[in-house]
């Protein structure tokens, strides 16, 4: 079981997005997949359909009931889902406060090993301990970049966090992912020259493009290929996955 992080402390950048078209694709690949989404605001669980306020057995839990916690069935085959609720209560507070904090999620998903191929863990825009979590978690991370401008600082800071956590001991491989891209303006074109220039060992070699069946397949709440097989979007999802198992396997 390989359990992969989709993580950036900027929102709106394509996180959900890349971990539904992530796990879309790797399941059409006959792939046993877990969805776990770490995000308080829910949006993975509700774009499965789940309602956040009401659904039990959430990654919640996972923080101090660890033993009780079952994923859900999706309605889609190979797809299930550690859902997220908008509790009262404050799921970064809760996380932070627990002893032992960083190997929960460790644990959890240790006992989950023979049943799932890929855990794939949505995250919430912020640097706190949810995603500290998840990265504590993952054997690899995938950080979605909006190849927008505003982007770069954001991930500057990140790949600090990154930095800091190497020199700690824990290395994490990651990639980035351009997301959003539109070849015709400036702002898309001019990212991710930056970004090779920058980053070019850890840059994925496609991009994602902008692509409004994604945000339509997120309105209907189905995973985007079940909907829109041949769509830029979905296609460039795909050709991310297979690079990113590609590696794995490469690695083994
Ligand atoms: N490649 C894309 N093309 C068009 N719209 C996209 C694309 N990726 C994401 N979106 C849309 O952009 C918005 C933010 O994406 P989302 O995945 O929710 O970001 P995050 O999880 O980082 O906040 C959503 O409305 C989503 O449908
Ligand atoms: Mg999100």
């Amino acid at each position: 079981m390989e359990v992969w992080a989709i993580a950036n402390q900027k929102g709106g950048v394509g996180k959900t997005t890349t971990t539904i078209a992530v796990a879309d694709a790797l399941i059409t690949r006959h792939q046993r997949v877990l969805l776990l989404d770490l995000d308080p605001q829910g949006s993975l669980t509700s774009y499965l359909q789940l309602d956040p306020d009401l659904v039990e057995n959430t990654s919640y839990d996972l923080f101090d009931q660890v033993d009780r916690i079952q994923p859900k069935e999706t309605g889609f085959d190979n797809l299930h889902i550690v859902g997220a609720s908008v509790g009262p209560a404050n799921l970064e507070k809760r996380a932070s406060s627990l002893k032992g904090k960083g190997l929960v999620l460790n644990r959890w998903l240790d006992a989950q090993k023979e049943h799932y191929d890929y855990v794939l863990i949505d995250t919430p825009p912020a640097l706190g301990m949810l995603m500290i979590n998840a990265l504590a978690a993952c054997d690899q991370l995938l950080i979605p970049v909006q190849t927008d401008y505003l982007a770069l600082k954001g991930l500057e800071r990140m790949i600090k966090v990154l930095d800091m956590l190497g020199k700690s001991g824990r290395f994490i491989h990651y990639t980035l992912v351009p997301t959003m891209f539109d070849q015709r303006t400036n702002a898309s074109t001019r990212t991710l020259e930056f970004l090779k220039n920058k980053y070019s060992d850890q840059l994925w070699s496609g991009v994602i493009p902008v692509d409004t069946k994604l945000r339509e397949a997120s309105r209907l709440g189905v995973p985007p290929s079940f909907l829109f097989a041949g769509s830029h979007g979905v296609l460039a999802y795909a050709a991310l996955t297979d690079s990113l198992t590609g590696k794995l396997i490469e690695y083994a």
